[in-house]
Protein backbone atom coordinates (compact mmCIF):
# COMPACT_ATOMS: atom_id res chain seq x y z
CA UNK A 1 0.00 0.00 0.00
CA UNK A 2 1.13 3.49 -1.02
CA UNK A 3 2.66 5.56 2.49
CA UNK A 4 -0.95 8.44 1.68
CA UNK A 5 -3.30 4.94 1.70
CA UNK A 6 -1.86 4.16 4.75
CA UNK A 7 -1.73 7.13 6.60
CA UNK A 8 -5.46 7.82 5.47
CA UNK A 9 -6.42 4.35 6.85
CA UNK A 10 -4.31 4.99 10.30
CA UNK A 11 -6.32 7.98 10.42
CA UNK A 12 -9.72 6.76 10.05
CA UNK A 13 -8.78 3.78 12.47
CA UNK A 14 -7.50 5.69 15.45
CA UNK A 15 -10.73 7.88 15.40
CA UNK A 16 -13.00 4.77 14.96
CA UNK A 17 -11.39 2.98 17.51
CA UNK A 18 -10.70 6.06 20.21
CA UNK A 19 -6.76 4.94 19.78
CA UNK A 20 -3.95 6.99 21.11
CA UNK A 21 0.03 6.79 19.49
CA UNK A 22 2.38 6.91 21.20
CA UNK A 23 5.80 6.88 19.81
CA UNK A 24 9.62 6.91 20.76
CA UNK A 25 11.97 9.40 19.53
CA UNK A 26 14.31 6.36 17.90
CA UNK A 27 10.93 5.06 15.70
CA UNK A 28 11.35 5.41 11.72
CA UNK A 29 10.71 9.22 10.73
CA UNK A 30 6.77 8.38 9.56
CA UNK A 31 6.10 7.02 12.17
CA UNK A 32 7.21 10.28 14.51
CA UNK A 33 5.22 12.11 12.10
CA UNK A 34 1.57 10.55 12.18
CA UNK A 35 1.99 9.64 16.15
CA UNK A 36 -0.64 11.76 18.64
CA UNK A 37 2.90 12.16 20.95
CA UNK A 38 6.29 11.78 20.90
CA UNK A 39 8.66 11.41 23.25
CA UNK A 40 11.55 9.85 25.41
CA UNK A 41 10.82 6.61 27.80
CA UNK A 42 9.32 8.72 31.14
CA UNK A 43 6.84 11.49 28.77
CA UNK A 44 5.29 8.07 27.09
CA UNK A 45 5.28 6.21 30.64
CA UNK A 46 3.14 9.46 31.72
CA UNK A 47 1.15 9.75 28.57
CA UNK A 48 -0.09 6.64 28.94
CA UNK A 49 -0.98 7.06 32.35
CA UNK A 50 -3.22 10.15 31.83
CA UNK A 51 -4.99 9.75 28.55
CA UNK A 52 -8.59 8.98 27.92
CA UNK A 53 -8.13 6.69 25.04
CA UNK A 54 -9.52 3.19 25.10
CA UNK A 55 -6.68 2.13 22.92
CA UNK A 56 -3.12 2.77 23.03
CA UNK A 57 -0.59 2.01 20.62
CA UNK A 58 2.76 2.19 21.50
CA UNK A 59 5.57 2.64 18.69
CA UNK A 60 8.55 1.63 20.76
CA UNK A 61 9.92 -1.28 22.18
CA UNK A 62 8.23 -3.96 24.04
CA UNK A 63 9.28 -2.88 27.78
CA UNK A 64 7.66 0.51 26.50
CA UNK A 65 4.52 -0.88 26.01
CA UNK A 66 4.48 -3.48 29.35
CA UNK A 67 5.06 -0.18 31.26
CA UNK A 68 2.11 1.35 29.41
CA UNK A 69 -0.60 -1.41 29.93
CA UNK A 70 1.56 -1.81 33.68
CA UNK A 71 0.09 1.51 34.36
CA UNK A 72 -3.30 1.25 32.60
CA UNK A 73 -4.54 -2.26 32.66
CA UNK A 74 -8.02 -1.33 32.17
CA UNK A 75 -6.92 0.10 28.78
CA UNK A 76 -6.36 -2.39 25.59
CA UNK A 77 -2.14 -1.74 24.37
CA UNK A 78 -0.68 -2.70 21.17
CA UNK A 79 2.39 -2.60 19.72
CA UNK A 80 3.18 -3.23 15.95
CA UNK A 81 5.60 -5.73 16.38
CA UNK A 82 5.26 -7.87 19.18
CA UNK A 83 9.27 -8.83 18.26
CA UNK A 84 10.85 -5.44 19.23
CA UNK A 85 12.59 -5.88 22.65
CA UNK A 86 15.86 -4.18 24.22
CA UNK A 87 18.97 -5.80 24.28
CA UNK A 88 19.61 -3.79 27.78
CA UNK A 89 16.43 -5.49 29.10
CA UNK A 90 17.12 -8.87 27.58
CA UNK A 91 20.39 -8.69 29.35
CA UNK A 92 18.97 -8.39 32.52
CA UNK A 93 17.23 -11.83 33.24
CA UNK A 94 14.72 -11.22 35.85
CA UNK A 95 15.53 -14.47 38.21
CA UNK A 96 19.47 -13.58 38.35
CA UNK A 97 19.08 -10.32 38.96
CA UNK A 98 16.26 -11.43 41.76
CA UNK A 99 19.35 -13.42 43.18
CA UNK A 100 21.57 -10.37 43.01
CA UNK A 101 19.32 -8.58 44.93
CA UNK A 102 18.73 -10.51 47.23
CA UNK A 103 22.32 -11.31 48.30
CA UNK A 104 22.55 -7.44 48.94
CA UNK A 105 18.79 -7.60 50.60
CA UNK A 106 19.59 -4.13 52.36
CA UNK A 107 20.21 -2.18 49.58
CA UNK A 108 17.20 -0.10 47.86
CA UNK A 109 16.91 -1.58 44.13
CA UNK A 110 17.04 0.98 41.90
CA UNK A 111 15.81 -0.23 37.59
CA UNK A 112 16.48 1.63 35.10
CA UNK A 113 12.51 1.74 33.29
CA UNK A 114 14.60 -0.78 30.24
CA UNK A 115 13.66 -3.50 31.77
CA UNK A 116 10.65 -6.59 31.94
CA UNK A 117 7.90 -6.67 34.19
CA UNK A 118 9.06 -9.52 36.01
CA UNK A 119 12.03 -7.03 36.74
CA UNK A 120 10.00 -4.12 37.92
CA UNK A 121 8.37 -6.22 40.21
CA UNK A 122 11.60 -7.05 42.39
CA UNK A 123 12.76 -3.55 42.46
CA UNK A 124 11.82 -0.47 44.65
CA UNK A 125 11.86 2.60 42.27
CA UNK A 126 12.31 2.26 38.56
CA UNK A 127 14.10 5.69 36.96
CA UNK A 128 14.67 6.85 33.53
CA UNK A 129 17.60 8.56 31.95
CA UNK A 130 15.84 11.92 32.33
CA UNK A 131 15.17 11.43 36.46
CA UNK A 132 17.39 8.95 37.47
CA UNK A 133 19.76 11.78 39.33
CA UNK A 134 17.26 13.23 40.51
CA UNK A 135 15.39 10.15 42.46
CA UNK A 136 19.14 8.93 43.18
CA UNK A 137 19.80 12.38 44.80
CA UNK A 138 16.52 12.26 46.72
CA UNK A 139 17.61 9.63 48.89
CA UNK A 140 19.31 9.34 51.89
CA UNK A 141 23.22 9.94 51.47
CA UNK A 142 23.93 6.75 53.16
CA UNK A 143 21.09 4.68 51.35
CA UNK A 144 22.65 1.32 49.94
CA UNK A 145 21.51 1.22 46.47
CA UNK A 146 21.83 -1.72 43.75
CA UNK A 147 21.11 0.13 40.11
CA UNK A 148 20.76 -2.03 37.55
CA UNK A 149 20.56 -2.96 34.19
CA UNK A 150 23.00 -0.54 32.46
CA UNK A 151 26.59 -0.45 33.97
CA UNK A 152 27.16 2.61 31.85
CA UNK A 153 24.05 4.90 32.78
CA UNK A 154 24.86 3.76 36.61
CA UNK A 155 28.62 4.17 36.65
CA UNK A 156 27.47 8.00 35.23
CA UNK A 157 24.92 8.36 38.08
CA UNK A 158 27.52 7.14 40.25
CA UNK A 159 30.38 9.80 39.05
CA UNK A 160 27.42 12.99 39.12
CA UNK A 161 25.88 12.11 42.48
CA UNK A 162 29.02 10.86 44.61
CA UNK A 163 27.40 7.64 45.67
CA UNK A 164 29.14 3.94 45.06
CA UNK A 165 26.07 2.14 43.92
CA UNK A 166 26.04 -1.46 42.80
CA UNK A 167 25.88 -2.15 39.42
CA UNK A 168 24.29 -4.99 37.46
CA UNK A 169 26.77 -5.58 33.95
CA UNK A 170 24.20 -4.41 31.45
CA UNK A 171 24.28 -2.67 28.25
CA UNK A 172 22.88 -1.13 25.18
CA UNK A 173 23.95 -2.90 21.71
CA UNK A 174 23.27 0.39 19.88
CA UNK A 175 25.15 2.56 22.06
CA UNK A 176 27.92 0.80 22.93
CA UNK A 177 29.00 0.86 19.27
CA UNK A 178 30.11 4.57 19.04
CA UNK A 179 33.78 4.70 18.36
CA UNK A 180 35.64 7.03 20.31
CA UNK A 181 38.25 7.58 17.83
CA UNK A 182 36.20 8.12 14.89
CA UNK A 183 34.03 10.61 17.22
CA UNK A 184 37.44 12.31 17.78
CA UNK A 185 38.50 12.59 14.25
CA UNK A 186 34.88 14.22 13.22
CA UNK A 187 35.62 16.66 15.72
CA UNK A 188 38.93 17.86 14.31
CA UNK A 189 36.65 18.50 11.07
CA UNK A 190 34.13 19.67 12.48
CA UNK A 191 35.72 22.03 15.52
CA UNK A 192 32.50 23.76 16.55
CA UNK A 193 30.67 21.00 16.95
CA UNK A 194 29.40 20.06 20.12
CA UNK A 195 29.39 15.96 21.41
CA UNK A 196 25.63 14.96 22.53
CA UNK A 197 25.46 12.00 23.98
CA UNK A 198 23.00 9.62 25.76
CA UNK A 199 24.10 7.98 29.36
CA UNK A 200 24.16 4.41 28.08
CA UNK A 201 27.04 5.55 25.82
CA UNK A 202 30.28 3.94 27.17
CA UNK A 203 32.60 6.29 29.85
CA UNK A 204 35.10 7.11 27.45
CA UNK A 205 32.23 8.78 25.26
CA UNK A 206 30.96 10.35 28.07
CA UNK A 207 33.91 11.85 29.19
CA UNK A 208 34.52 14.06 26.18
CA UNK A 209 30.65 14.69 25.70
CA UNK A 210 29.62 18.67 26.05
CA UNK A 211 26.15 17.29 27.14
CA UNK A 212 25.16 14.13 28.86
CA UNK A 213 21.32 13.16 28.74
CA UNK A 214 18.33 11.40 28.04
CA UNK A 215 16.72 11.63 24.29
CA UNK A 216 14.32 14.49 25.65
CA UNK A 217 17.45 16.21 27.18
CA UNK A 218 20.07 16.18 24.36
CA UNK A 219 16.74 17.39 21.95
CA UNK A 220 16.54 20.17 24.36
CA UNK A 221 20.21 20.98 24.30
CA UNK A 222 20.16 21.13 20.75
CA UNK A 223 17.23 23.58 20.57
CA UNK A 224 18.18 25.70 23.17
CA UNK A 225 21.90 26.08 22.19
CA UNK A 226 23.99 28.90 20.01
CA UNK A 227 25.77 26.65 18.41
CA UNK A 228 25.06 25.38 15.04
CA UNK A 229 26.53 21.94 14.79
CA UNK A 230 26.49 19.14 17.12
CA UNK A 231 27.87 15.21 16.69
CA UNK A 232 25.06 13.11 18.26
CA UNK A 233 25.91 9.92 20.02
CA UNK A 234 22.36 8.27 20.70
CA UNK A 235 20.36 6.18 18.01
CA UNK A 236 20.03 8.06 14.73
CA UNK A 237 15.94 8.58 14.93
CA UNK A 238 16.40 11.41 17.25
CA UNK A 239 17.76 13.29 14.13
CA UNK A 240 14.60 13.55 12.40
CA UNK A 241 13.22 15.70 15.32
CA UNK A 242 16.09 17.41 16.28
CA UNK A 243 16.44 18.36 12.20
CA UNK A 244 12.57 19.49 11.64
CA UNK A 245 12.86 21.62 15.25
CA UNK A 246 16.34 23.44 13.84
CA UNK A 247 16.21 23.17 10.13
CA UNK A 248 19.29 25.86 10.62
CA UNK A 249 21.43 23.50 12.38
CA UNK A 250 23.48 20.82 11.36
CA UNK A 251 22.88 17.75 13.28
CA UNK A 252 26.18 14.75 12.59
CA UNK A 253 24.86 11.11 13.72
CA UNK A 254 28.29 9.63 15.53
CA UNK A 255 29.70 6.99 13.96
CA UNK A 256 29.67 3.33 15.20
CA UNK A 257 32.72 1.43 15.16
CA UNK A 258 32.20 -0.71 12.55
CA UNK A 259 31.53 1.74 9.37
CA UNK A 260 29.94 -1.50 7.57
CA UNK A 261 27.07 -1.95 9.76
CA UNK A 262 24.63 0.89 10.68
CA UNK A 263 24.82 -0.38 14.82
CA UNK A 264 23.34 3.49 15.54
CA UNK A 265 19.89 2.19 14.36
CA UNK A 266 18.34 -0.01 16.95
CA UNK A 267 17.52 -2.69 15.11
CA UNK A 268 13.97 -3.55 17.65
CA UNK A 269 12.82 0.21 17.57
CA UNK A 270 13.04 0.08 13.23
CA UNK A 271 11.19 -3.54 13.72
CA UNK A 272 8.04 -1.43 13.69
CA UNK A 273 6.81 0.29 9.81
CA UNK A 274 3.89 2.54 9.38
CA UNK A 275 2.56 -0.67 7.65
CA UNK A 276 2.92 -2.91 10.69
CA UNK A 277 0.96 0.41 12.39
CA UNK A 278 -1.16 0.59 10.07
CA UNK A 279 -1.93 -3.45 10.77
CA UNK A 280 -1.62 -3.76 14.47
CA UNK A 281 -4.73 -1.03 14.73
CA UNK A 282 -6.52 -2.73 11.79
CA UNK A 283 -6.39 -6.78 13.14
CA UNK A 284 -5.96 -5.40 17.38
CA UNK A 285 -2.73 -7.41 17.57
CA UNK A 286 -0.45 -7.44 18.81
CA UNK A 287 -1.76 -6.78 22.51
CA UNK A 288 0.63 -6.51 24.90
CA UNK A 289 -0.52 -8.74 28.40
CA UNK A 290 0.92 -8.75 32.03
CA UNK A 291 -0.17 -11.16 34.45
CA UNK A 292 -1.76 -10.02 37.09
CA UNK A 293 0.24 -10.57 39.96
CA UNK A 294 3.30 -9.03 38.36
CA UNK A 295 1.71 -6.55 37.61
CA UNK A 296 0.80 -5.29 40.94
CA UNK A 297 4.15 -6.03 41.89
CA UNK A 298 5.71 -3.98 38.91
CA UNK A 299 3.15 -0.85 39.12
CA UNK A 300 4.77 0.21 42.87
CA UNK A 301 7.98 1.19 41.60
CA UNK A 302 6.94 2.89 38.59
CA UNK A 303 4.13 4.74 40.28
CA UNK A 304 7.33 5.50 42.81
CA UNK A 305 9.24 7.12 39.43
CA UNK A 306 6.15 9.36 38.39
CA UNK A 307 5.55 10.49 42.25
CA UNK A 308 9.66 11.70 42.34
CA UNK A 309 9.65 12.95 38.58
CA UNK A 310 8.83 16.72 38.98
CA UNK A 311 9.71 19.20 36.04
P1 LIG B 1 15.21 7.70 26.78
O1 LIG B 1 14.61 7.41 28.11
O2 LIG B 1 16.30 8.74 26.86
O3 LIG B 1 14.17 8.03 25.78
O4 LIG B 1 15.99 6.40 26.29
C1 LIG B 1 15.37 5.20 26.03
C2 LIG B 1 16.27 4.26 25.39
O5 LIG B 1 15.90 3.14 25.09
C3 LIG B 1 17.64 4.66 25.15
O6 LIG B 1 18.29 3.69 24.41
FE1 LIG C 1 17.14 -0.91 24.07
FE2 LIG C 1 19.38 0.15 23.17
FE3 LIG C 1 17.29 -0.05 21.56
FE4 LIG C 1 17.29 1.73 23.60
S1 LIG C 1 18.61 1.73 21.79
S2 LIG C 1 15.64 0.36 23.01
S3 LIG C 1 18.43 0.58 25.14
S4 LIG C 1 18.43 -1.76 22.48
Amino acid sequence: MEKKELIEKINILRKEKNAIILAHYYQESDIQDIADFVGDSLALAQWAAKTTADIIVLCGVHFMAETAKILSPEKRVFIPDAMASCSLAESCPADEFEKFTKAHHNHTVISYVNTTAAVKAVTDIVVTSTNAKQIVDSLPENEKIIFGPDKNLGDYINKITGRNMLLWEGACHVHEQFSLEKILELKKQHPNALLLAHPECRKYILEIADHVGSTSSIIKFGRESNSKQFIVATESGILHQMQKENPEKEFIPAPPEDSTCACNDCFYMKMNTLEKLYLCLKNEHPEIFVDEEVRIKAVKPIERMLELSFP
